[in-house]
């Protein structure tokens, strides 16, 4: 229930923050309600904690723990493949399977307004990260005669837009009572003081509370009770901006049973020292991730005996969770992450203000902070080729170029391991664009067995389901 002014009064002055209420009287009725709301979902305990963690901030970073090694990670191999893929897909056909894909950041490095999952990527068709991902599930749903729920995180920013989307779509072929949207947390940003800041004098500037807040969101949405009501026991995790992921894998997921894990992490190689990947590690007798801003140069830089990089590993947040292990994490308290960002902020005169240089803290959750509780972590290696193909930045790496040219690349491989030669320049690169549907086929066996007999090619290739 809504506060009344009274009690938030009460709430902000216990707390430091009673400037909130400092535009009140100039306020129409309905900017006051909107602002006792918003006070009303301000969650104070972890406003101390941001408080206690700015004054103490130190601004060279996290301490780092010389202690610290590599993690050990397992590179599967063909016999591995042979083991446990059945396994894998015995636990797909029990429905025992479902997909948490987290959608609800901002894309701010991309500059893309919409939400990240709407941008086109495909090489020909431009069909969106949404589409691609949605058409994978599919086509897993319809191989393994399943179903597979997909519980789709968004925030505040992009949730109407997201939902829009895929109804707009006609959720690209998927069973709407089995897509679930939820939206994560939003919090707000600290003056180097610890104050609020307040965008608009009614107004409050609040921000997404980092992936890690998936863990409390799903409890709180009653995502995981509609988990446990489909015995669903095992959550494939991803990031939208990967189109090249292997969703819902069933080597991985046949990985992850047969250790009894209760997290599993998709390692790859560094492609160097600077990329902006967690590296897996271990300390202290955990297993752990830590993010690339906290990982000093040296650390990064530093070299093993055989000349590659010793923190070799880094995670493309594909991860997977049992059920049970996040049930015991939603009432975990995940650390604090703090970054120093530019934020919009109301003058004294009640403009609103857009400044030039960071002004304001803001504080995130990482899933991956959920790590060291876990009994049982196991860090699997793949082919970053493969899997791997991040959508971040406008221009250069992992832009939309580098990404339609990996989608290309994939598909061509697979058209190659069915016997059909595709023209190539002299850096390897197809000289053609290839794409394929994920519903029409999503691996090199599947391509092998649907093209047509007689299949040749005479420019751009498109393979599409009709279905
Ligand atoms: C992230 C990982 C990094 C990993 C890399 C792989 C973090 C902190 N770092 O870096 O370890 O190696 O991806 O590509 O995650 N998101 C939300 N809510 C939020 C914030 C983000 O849902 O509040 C989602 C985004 O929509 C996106 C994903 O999380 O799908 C990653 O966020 P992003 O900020 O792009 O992380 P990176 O810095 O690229």
């Amino acid at each position: 229930m809504t506060l009344s002014y009274d009690d938030a009064k009460q709430a902000l002055q216990q707390n430091d923050q009673e400037h909130i209420l400092g535009f009140w009287d100039p306020l129409s009725e309905q900017e006051r309600e909107a602002l006792l709301e918003q006070i009303t979902t301000l969650d104070f305990d972890s406003i101390k904690r941001m408080k206690t963690m700015l004054a103490a901030r130190n601004e060279d970073g996290l301490p780092f723990d010389p202690e610290t090694k590599p993690a050990p990670v397992v590179e599967p191999t063909d016999a591995d493949l042979a083991e446990y893929c059945p396994l894998g897909e015995e636990q797909l056909r029990a429905g025992k399977v479902g997909v948490i894909l987290v959608a609800g950041g901002q894309g701010s490095r991309l500059g893309f307004d919409g939400p990240k999952g709407a941008y086109g990527v495909a090489p020909i068709t431009n069909a969106t990260l949404f589409e691609i991902h949605s058409r994978k599930i599919l086509n897993m749903e319809r191989r393994y005669n399943t179903t597979i729920p997909f519980y789709i995180m968004t925030s505040d920013v992009n949730d109407a837009a997201t939902r829009d989307f895929f109804t707009k779509h006609d959720y690209f072929g998927l069973d709407s009572a089995n897509v679930k949207f939820f939206t994560q947390g939003m919090w707000p940003v600290l003056d180097p003081d610890g104050r609020i800041i307040m965008d608009q004098p009614g107004h409050v500037f609040m921000s997404p509370d980092g992936h890690g807040g998936t863990v409390t969101a799903l409890q709180r949405t009653g995502m995981l009770a509609d988990m446990a009501t489909r015995g669903v026991e095992t959550l494939f995790f991803f990031q939208v901006d990967n189109p090249l992921v292997e969703i819902a894998d069933p080597l991985f997921i046949g990985l992850h049973a047969a250790n009894k894990a209760d997290i599993s992490i998709k390692v790859c190689a560094k492609r160097d020292a600077s990329e902006g990947l967690g590296i897996v590690a271990t300390c202290g007798g955990k297993c752990m991730i830590i993010e690339y801003s906290d990982m000093p140069d040296d650390q990064q830089e530093a070299l093993a005996e055989d000349g590659r990089l010793k923190f070799l590993y880094g995670s493309v947040a594909i991860h997977i969770f049992d059920r049970a292990f996040l049930e015991q994490e939603a009432a975990a308290a995940l650390p604090l992450h703090i970054a120093h960002k530019k934020v919009p902020f109301c003058a004294k005169d009640g403009s609103t203000v857009r400044p030039e240089e960071p002004n304001a803290y803001k504080f995130e959750k990482f899933i991956f902070d959920v790590i060291p509780d876990a009994a049982t972590a196991l860090n699997v290696s793949f082919d970053r080729a493969e899997e791997f193909s991040p959508l971040k930045n406008a221009e250069g790496n992992d832009s939309p170029e580098t990404v339609a040219r990996d989608l290309t690349l994939k598909h061509a491989r697979w058209l190659e391991a069915a016997g059909i030669a595709i023209p190539r320049d002299e850096d390897g690169l197809p000289t053609i664009k290839v794409e394929i549907d994920p519903c029409y086929a999503n691996s090199a066996e599947e391509v092998a067995k649907r093209l047509p007999d007689g299949f040749s090619i005479n420019g751009d290739v498109l393979l599409k389901d009709e279905e």
